[in-house]
């Protein structure tokens, strides 16, 4: 059985568990989601993965732009990994959805809990709160690993009533709809050192480098890539983020963050 894991990933947690998942599975691939903006993606595989995380409890942007691209093929097996710091919210529903509009049945929707990455609103979990979570994540990718190689079918891990569910009720749209013109929310500190890894990081190139200082272009994702990878911290947002602790997991470098701007596989 041929598996392709398409991920996307600004700390790196959707990142751990798409290769997680793509070992324990074997013989599959691990593809990017940032190259196949907008030009059709063709598969020619058994199961079709797509791993990302839940953004104001429903799909990143980005996600959802993918899946309308991804040419559907009969008899493959669609399922989803998607990954929060709190709540699935219906980021799931939302991909069933759009699937189903291309005339593809999600077969599994799975959720694994991952340390929160938006600091604008809190910092990092403490590590061990972090390797409690970590340890819990190798345990779900056994468990799913296990129900995509027996094909199982009708599973949504996200409930219709949860909090998660009004919330994304009451905010996904309008934010979501604010997400491309929010970075006017950032600015940097005199610590920027203009060494370029926020535009390079930037992974919908929504950076670039002006008289040596970053500057937003308006077509963001939100995603924190550039907050959470400056490498002296400079980057800031409205007055939200100083003094919080930046996250990305530990397991996961800047270089596999730009990686996925430079992906053979799709281009
Ligand atoms: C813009 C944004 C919105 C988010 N919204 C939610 C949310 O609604 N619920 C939640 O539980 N986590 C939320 N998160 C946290 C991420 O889903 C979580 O940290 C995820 O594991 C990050 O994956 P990554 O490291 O692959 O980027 C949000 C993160 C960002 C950047
Ligand atoms: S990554 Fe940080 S230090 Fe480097 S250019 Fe961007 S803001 Fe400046
Ligand atoms: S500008 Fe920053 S937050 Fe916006 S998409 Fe790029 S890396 Fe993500």
């Amino acid at each position: 059985m041929s598996t392709v894991i398409y991920y996307f990933s600004a700390t790196g947690n959707s990142l751990v568990i798409a290769n997680d998942l793509a070992k324990e599975l074997g013989d599959t691939d691990v593809v990017a989601m940032v190259e196949a903006l907008d030009k059709p993606v063709d598969t020619v595989y058994d199961n079709v993965g797509i791993v990302f995380p839940v953004y104001i409890s429903g799909l990143p942007l980005i996600v959802a732009r993918f899946l309308k691209n991804l040419n559907i093929s009969n008899n493959t097996y669609y399922f989803a990994v998607t990954n929060f710091g709190g709540m699935p919210g219906r980021a799931l529903a939302l991909t069933r959805k759009i699937l189903k509009e291309r005339g593809a049945s999600l077969a599994a929707g799975f959720g694994i809990l991952m340390p929160g990455n938006y600091t604008p609103l809190y910092g990092a979990a403490a590590k061990d709160k972090q390797k409690a979570i970590f340890d819990k994540e190798k345990v779900r990718i056994k468990e799913i690993a296990g129900k995509v190689r027996e094909g199982a079918t009708g599973i949504l891990e996200e409930k219709l009533f949860s909090i998660g569910a009004i919330l994304y009720a009451l905010l996904y749209k309008k934010g979501s709809s604010e997400i491309p013109a929010a970075d006017a929310g950032f600015w940097i500190t005199d610590k920027c050192t203009s060494c370029g890894l926020c535009e390079k990081v930037c992974p919908v190139a929504n950076i670039a480098m002006e008289n040596g200082r970053p500057k937003w272009l308006h077509h963001c994702e939100q995603c924190m890539a550039c907050l959470q990878w400056c490498p002296v911290e400079a980057i800031q947002y409205k007055q939200s983020t100083a003094g919080k602790e930046h996250y990305h997991h530990p397991d996961i470098k800047i270089s596999d963050i730009i990686k996925q701007k430079q992906n053979d596989k799709l281009r």
